[in-house]
């Protein structure tokens, strides 16, 4: 039997995998084109999107979708998702037993979008996606291939909320993950 959306979601919803279902407010299924060619992981709910169930509506949304426009994309062009779909309290990083209990979620997700290009947003999901030890200042922007996928990272919108001098390279990897994508599509 093979899950549809509705299933992956009705499942997220219901969720008591680790113990963030204890502590969620709602939990934060991805939201995006269900056809899109491009899915961002980004690696959990904020506070915000916490309250309201859905991903980056919150200043690091404002940050992503400027980032977005600056490339010629938007929201309605890719699906946006986390590595885990509950909210850390106090923003802290997920833990490990976190990510492994909500990672069947994350390729449920991979499986239906089937994603030309995954952009990992930020240290979290490109170390959980790309490599354990990957380095985001040093990597970021940088492309593998895995079966038909290409795979990059860019900074995490939030991060760029701390140190705003980090837009720039982040916008630029955002110009390259939109040429890829036309690439794709030719
Ligand atoms: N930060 C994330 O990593 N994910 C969101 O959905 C929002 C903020």
């Amino acid at each position: 039997m093979q899950y549809t959306w509705d299933d992956i979601e009705q499942h997220i919803a219901a969720c008591t995998c680790c113990p963030l279902s204890r502590t969620r407010h709602l939990p934060v299924m991805g939201r995006g084109n269900y056809q899109a060619g491009i899915m961002l992981v980004a690696e959990a709910p904020g506070g915000q999107e916490d309250q309201q169930g859905l991903p980056f509506v919150g200043r690091s949304g404002e940050i992503l979708d400027r980032l977005l426009r600056g490339c010629g994309l938007d929201r309605e062009g890719v699906y946006i998702t986390n590595i885990v779909k509950c909210h850390p309290p106090g923003n802290r990083d997920p833990k490990e037993e976190e990510k492994e209990a909500c990672f069947p979620y994350l390729k449920y997700e991979t499986f239906l979008l089937k994603p030309r290009i995954i952009v990992c947003l930020g240290r979290v999901a490109a170390q959980r996606i790309i490599a354990p030890d990957f380095k985001i200042t040093k990597q970021h922007g940088t492309w593998i291939y895995r079966k038909n996928c290409a795979l990059t990272a860019a900074y995490h919108p939030s991060a760029i909320l701390r140190d705003p001098s980090k837009y720039g390279a982040a916008q630029e990897d955002f110009l390259e993950i939109a040429k890829k994508q036309a690439e794709y599509s030719q």
